[in-house]
């Protein structure tokens, strides 16, 4: 499936728990060390002592683990500027040399495994297995879109025509591709965005989340070293919505590859149309009010698994994470116990020891978001608070939530996206299921959503009617592979693109037509 060239990536068998322990004690050798990261201009780091601010593990408030030192608005705009003279010459390297540098990158990710899963879990709060993952597909990325890139961007295509006339189309690069990316993947989407735009032959300026610097940091170094001309991609750290004015407004950019929240997205579809020159293309993977319904022929063992995965994996910190669960009332009694149980052994804890199922949240703001939601629904008549996953605050100095699971009416109970361990259970009636359909469909988000039945003409009816981008059937609907499950939402949740898919990279070209009279 993976296509003959590409191999995957090698990450390690995590049921093997002699092999995975010795791992955890291994990376802990990197516990002592201080990162000192800012922006990367022209290979060049900048880093002002003077503007340093610390980044905090967010599971142990006392650890701090580096220092970030933000770009201004003239770091950004020189990096553009180098960035947009850097891009003809890029533009015009094979897609072939392109994709050696990202084959490179992969092959060095996967020597430094260990360091960069150590920051993934004390910066990002990453569960170990949830890093292991992580990286893994950071190296899928880099691998597929370098066989993409070779596969479908490095010839002219031959098209049909009248004697006397050849006709050709090819892609080329856009330009300067702005890739503002999300803390909840910092590497994987960090990479992934960074490394579709250089292999379609942009020039990169990067931008990741407030809170994950360090990890983008080793990112660039190791792009650069893979052979990414130092001038053709930047890494500008810092506030996003200083950064977003400075950046998105400016005609130099050619294109913005967005992925977080969908107001963000909405904000910066704003200004990019309010812009007085080119019109360029918005690339944006945002947030979910992601469904599954199980109906009375689900097996119940299997639901159980798949909801507590798939709700609470990362701490729900995932876009494609389940929200809302639907069950169908003739098993909803037995179903519900079921999950309530299983849910009561989840772990929370550090995420650096084995036994933790679920980490910290991000920050502060993440825990007033979620504590804000849990008040609100609790004052919801229509609600009814039926588990909380067990948790001694008093053992813990860092962002930790339990998971909550509450039943309510409706799904327009939740007007947005709710990003973390919180589950709503809504039980409906064989008779209503097209309206729970519509009911779905109508919250205009559109990313995942599962069905567990084992009905065949279910499975297709329900498949086709609902209205998202990625669709799972009697399994949990996180984790999706790249070049496997290529993934991405509509509506709400995003503009459509894949990644990880064989359409992605096309998504930052842009196509030209030669037609030569001979
Ligand atoms: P966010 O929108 O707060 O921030 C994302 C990025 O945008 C950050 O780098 C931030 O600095 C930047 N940003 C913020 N304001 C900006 C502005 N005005 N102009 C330009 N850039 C700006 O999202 P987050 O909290 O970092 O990430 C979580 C969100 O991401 C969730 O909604 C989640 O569903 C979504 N997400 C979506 C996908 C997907 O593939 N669809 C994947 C992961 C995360
Ligand atoms: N691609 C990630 C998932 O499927 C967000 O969980």
């Amino acid at each position: 499936i993976f296509g003959e060239e590409r191999k995957n990536s090698l990450g390690m068998d995590i049921s093997d728990s002699i092999a995975v322990s010795q791992f955890a004690n291994d990376i802990r050798e990197f516990s002592e060390k201080k990162w000192q990261v800012g922006p990367i201009i022209d290979g060049e780091s900048f880093l002002d002592s003077a503007e340093f601010t610390e980044v905090v593990n967010p599971a142990h408030l006392e650890n701090v683990i580096g220092e970030v030192s933000s770009a201004t608005s003239a770091h950004a705009l020189n990096a553009l500027e180098i960035a947009h003279s850097a891009f003809t010459k890029w533009q015009n390297v094979s897609a072939e040399e392109r994709a050696k540098c990202l084959e490179k990158a992969a092959d060095l990710l996967e020597e430094r495994m260990k360091e960069l899963i150590y920051i993934l879990i004390v910066e990002a709060g990453k569960i170990l297995s949830d890093a292991i993952a992580e990286v893994r597909e950071a190296i899928d990325f880099l691998r597929y879109y370098a066989m993409i890139a070779k596969n479908e961007l490095n010839d002219w295509k031959k098209l049909s025509g009248p004697t006397g006339e050849d006709n050709f189309i090819f892609f080329e690069g856009r330009g300067v591709f702005l890739c503002i990316s999300p803390w909840n993947f910092p590497l994987a989407i960090f990479i992934g965005q960074v490394s579709a735009a250089l292999a379609a032959g942009n020039a990169v300026l990067a931008k990741p989340a407030e809170q994950t610097p360090i990890i983008a940091y080793e990112a660039v170094k190791i792009l650069h070293e893979a052979g990414i001309p130092k001038n053709v991609l930047h890494l500008i750290p810092g506030d996003g919505w200083y950064l977003g004015k400075t950046l998105v407004p400016d005609n130099r950019i050619s294109g913005v590859a967005f992925t977080g929240s969908t107001q963000t997205a909405q904000i910066i579809n704003r200004m990019l149309a309010s812009r007085d020159g080119p019109i360029v293309p918005l690339i944006a993977e945002t947030g979910g009010l992601n469904a599954m319904i199980v109906d009375s022929s689900a097996l119940l063992e299997q639901v159980t698994k798949d909801v507590l995965i798939s709700a609470f994996r990362s701490g729900g910190q995932r876009c494609s994470a389940l929200r809302v669960l639907f069950i169908q009332e003739d098993i909803a009694e037995k179903q519900v116990k079921m999950i309530c149980n299983a849910a009561q052994e989840l772990k929370i804890g550090d995420p650096i020891q084995l036994s933790t199922d679920i980490g910290p949240i991000i920050d502060k703001a993440s825990i007033d978001m979620l504590t804000k939601h849990t008040e609100k629904i609790s004052r919801d008549e229509d609600s009814n608070l039926l588990f909380k996953v067990p948790m001694d605050t008093n053992s813990y100095n860092g962002y930790f939530f339990p998971p909550y699971i509450y039943e309510i009416q409706k799904i327009s109970q939740l007007k947005q996206e709710v990003f973390g361990p919180i589950l709503h259970i809504i039980r409906f009636n064989k008779s209503q299921l097209n309206e729970v359909i519509s009911d779905i469909n109508n919250t205009g988000y559109g990313l995942t959503f599962s069905l567990q039945s084992r009905v065949q003409s279910q499975i297709a009816l329900i498949s086709k009617k609902i209205s998202v981008g990625n669709v799972y059937i009697n399994r949990n609907q996180i984790g999706a592979a790249v070049g496997t499950q290529p993934f991405g939402g509509r509506g709400l949740s995003g503009t459509g693109p894949k990644a990880g898919g064989p359409n992605y990279l096309q998504r930052f070209s842009i196509e030209k037509v030669v037609s030569v009279n001979t």
